[in-house]
């Protein structure tokens, strides 16, 4: 094949000597058009092939002859290959081994930090901190950017409401108004100011879509829901990534009412690209274009292909399917070349605007890699993002019980305990603290809690330790030395949870109990009566039940990073006022899950006393912990709901207000919620939406007036003939704490006459 040379392609790809000689249009398109003209068919599905290296393994298969598939112009772009010494080196193999010299994108998990390491998404998003959620995803962009890599596999907006899932550990929650807010932040977060920029890395929002909705919490299984639940519980977030510029999105594994992701024409081109205005590159996850096969839509290889690329999918992961199949098709006259090119030009079009066509080589710069990665201000940072992800969950006085409200909490320790025992088996497990999809963050360099404790307690205090047990095996054969530590000792932290590995991918659980003997042990240390603070380290919600009711306290921890140890001292030495609030429910039992807080009133709702209602026999319906639960060392008392209007016609706005007052004895901070019920519709409405938060801070007895409003437009929802807007009508607003414990007012919005909307207030009408 005859060598384009390097002078021409430059001149190509930046000379105003071409441009000039082309007709009118945007110069990037022109760039791109004579580009993809140069292009043979092979070179064109060589852009539109990604395959991973062997530097990780992040799914079934890999791909040992990666390198000679670069030389030989068959892959566009590499995953899993890091560091910027070795993204150079590929990077040469592309750019001085092929033809055209078109450069490589380097893709990788970048999910929740590359080498520093934040909170798992789940984690990250009880923070209810958007800047801070931003803050992490700009600083792993930073770190992974100058490691050569232009583009992280995240955010994942799967919206979760199954936490024998996995993958709920990844995403933000079971909120789809709060996942849109968290998907915004860290699109910002990853692509910087511009794609272009040296810390700027492309977003890829994944994974389109509903993949959070698998049957029964099995990964990869079926999704099967009506268009309305679609699109007003799941699309939103990954709408919200791409309206915030996400320049790429990922394919899911599931099906899809019967069409699996990677072939669904709907969502990858109608819903995607024509409703949504997408102009990005999809990529599948990993081979899912192959996986078309065992769902059963293709018998075989060429028609997967044919199946992904018409759905709309440009680049395909690993299956090596496009690869082996569009040629053929191509010839056999079975493909248009339009398609074949529009999913080039797309591709090509991020690595011009990523400038790889200037400087292949200008994210692979060893002297940025080495001041930037792990940098101090980096760590404070990823230790500052952990406080604020923890969630205290209980905090009584040492009997476990609350009484009259006068006695000292448990939390935060003081400072005069003379012996400590740091008890269980996350108390030192620094291989966990980093949690599932850790990137290239070094396990090794975790702090774990017992270092932080050690590190951050008072000098009069003494630490002993005792693992207790492993995290899920049977063995007892160190309860004795656990209880015999705990007896010696004034308070016992006991760190329970599950291991980094429990949660995310093809993790799925059908218990949400702790694994092993761990509530055993508890039960054992019980017996001694001394106090217990559990630190719960999990990616999902757990039913700790048997904890909740006899311990003395308990947080919240998720996996917290590379900074864990530091950060859980902190909130349990007094240092940092936990603020924490959850975005997912913890379930009382396994048998109560899908389980979340806007679910439908029913025809029955539950009445304890009534059989004929909607409720189980053996358990309530309340769950153990409710979405947006979380306590402070401060206690935050809230007045009444008032609403008022203000601005008329298409201006109006329905102001709430909520004065918060700090009872306690310290600065706090409180995430004030603002939820509505539209109480009568065309088609039924949850009993709660969450529609904006506030993240208050106030002084010991300080007051402030919390004051939210909300449009007509806010109100929305997919009315019963599928048009989007809001419904005239009876609403209830809620302020509170978490979704359980509100305080509440009343408003109706009633059409105007002169078009528009206006609301109106019954008096005094709180009961609707
Ligand atoms: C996961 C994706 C991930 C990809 C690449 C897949 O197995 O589902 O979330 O981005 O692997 O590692």
């Amino acid at each position: 094949m005859r060598t384009i040379p390097l002078f021409l392609l430059v001149l190509i790809c930046t000379s105003s000597f071409y441009n000039a000689s082309l007709p009118a249009g945007d110069p990037l398109d022109r760039k791109i058009d004579s580009l993809v003209s140069l292009m043979t068919v092979e070179e064109k599905v060589g852009q539109l092939t990604l395959y991973t290296s062997d530097w990780d393994v992040t799914g079934p298969t890999i791909r040992s002859g990666y390198k000679e598939d670069i030389k030989a112009g068959k892959v566009g772009a590499i995953f899993n290959a890091f560091t910027a010494a070795y993204t150079h080196d590929l990077q040469k193999l592309a750019v001085e081994g092929t033809r055209l010299h078109i450069p490589l994108v380097f893709g990788y998990d970048v999910i929740h930090g590359h080498r520093t390491i934040f909170p798992i998404p789940l984690g990250l998003s009880a923070s209810w901190d958007l800047k801070a959620i931003e803050q992490s995803a700009r600083i792993a962009a930073t770190e992974a950017s100058a490691e050569g890599l232009h583009w992280a596999y995240g955010p994942m907006v799967d919206i979760a409401r199954d936490p024998r899932w996995g993958r709920i550990a990844e995403g933000s929650g079971e909120d789809t108004w709060l996942g849109c807010q968290i998907a915004r932040a860290m699109v910002k977060g990853y692509q910087g100011n511009k794609l272009g920029d040296l810390t700027s890395v492309m977003a890829s929002v994944k994974h389109f879509a509903a993949y959070g909705a698998s049957q029964a919490g099995r990964d990869y299984h079926s999704v099967d829901m009506s268009e309305r639940t679609l699109r007003e519980v799941y699309l939103p977030p990954y709408k919200a990534a791409i309206d915030a510029g996400a320049a790429t999105v990922m394919s899911s594994f599931n099906e899809l009412d019967g069409v699996p992701a990677s072939g669904n024409k709907f969502l990858m081109t109608d819903v995607l690209r024509k409703e949504w205005g997408f102009t990005g590159y999809v990529v599948s996850d990993y081979t899912s274009i192959m996986e078309l096969i065992p769902h059963g839509v293709a018998a075989d290889t060429a028609s997967a292909a044919r199946l992904a690329l018409e759905a709309g999918v440009d680049m395909d992961m690993q299956a090596g399917f496009y690869q082996s199949a569009l040629p053929r098709l191509l010839r056999e006259g079975k493909l248009k070349e339009d398609l074949l090119n529009a999913s080039v030009k797309r591709i090509v079009r991020k690595k011009f605007e990523l400038g790889l066509f200037d400087n292949p080589y200008r994210y692979s710069d060893i002297a940025r890699e080495k001041e930037t990665v792990m940098k101090p201000a980096f760590s404070e940072a990823a230790r500052d993002i952990a406080r604020k992800s923890i969630v205290l969950l209980k905090n009584t006085p040492a009997s476990g019980v609350s009484g009259s409200g006068q006695e000292k909490r448990v939390l935060p320790l003081s400072g005069s305990i003379k012996k400590l025992a740091v008890i269980g088996p996350l108390a030192d497990a620094r291989r966990e603290m980093i949690g599932s999809w850790s990137a290239a963050g070094d396990w090794k360099k975790s702090v774990t809690l017992l270092e932080g404790i050690k590190a951050n307690v008072a000098a009069g205090t003494q630490v002993v330790y005792a693992k207790g047990c492993n995290i899920s095996d049977d063995s007892t054969a160190y309860f004795e030395q656990a209880v015999r530590a705990a007896s010696q000792a004034d308070v016992v932290v006991l760190a329970l949870g599950e291991a980094a590995w429990m949660t995310g991918e093809a993790a799925s659980r059908a218990s949400l109990d702790l694994p092993g003997v761990q509530q055993k042990l508890a039960e054992e240390l019980y017996k001694t009566g001394k106090p217990i603070v559990v630190v719960l380290m999990n990616g999902r919600p757990l039913t700790v039940n048997w904890i909740d009711q006899h311990v003395s306290a308990i947080i919240e921890t998720w996996f917290l990073g590379t900074q864990a140890g530091n950060a859980i001292a902190d909130v349990l030495l007094g240092a940092c006022n936990p603020s924490g609030k959850l975005t997912v429910t913890f379930p009382q039992s396994v048998g109560q899950v899908p389980i979340f807080y806007n679910m439908k009133n029913t025809g029955r709702p539950r009445d304890p006393n009534n059989k004929y209602t909607s409720k189980y026999l053996d358990i309530s319906n309340e769950p153990l912990y409710p979405f947006g639960f979380g306590l402070s060392y401060s206690s935050f008392a809230y007045g009444d709901v008032a609403v008022s209007k203000k601005g008329s016609r298409d201006q109006i706005e329905l102001t709430v207000r909520c004065r918060l007052t700090n009872r306690g004895d310290r600065p706090g901070e409180e995430v004030v919620q603002l939820y509505i019920r539209d109480l009568v519709g065309s088609v039924t409405r949850p009993v709660k939406e969450l529609k904006g938060f506030q993240k208050i801070l106030l002084k010991p007895g300080e007051a402030k007036e919390v004051v939210f409003t909300l449009q007509p437009k806010d109100l929305s929802f997919y009315r019963k003939n599928m048009s989007f807007g809001p419904e005239p009508g009876m609403f209830q607003v809620f302020v509170g704490g978490n979704s359980r414990d509100v305080k509440t007012a009343g408003f109706e919005l009633v059409e105007s006459k002169d078009a528009g909307y206006d609301f109106i207030f019954p008096d005094g009408r709180k009961d609707f």
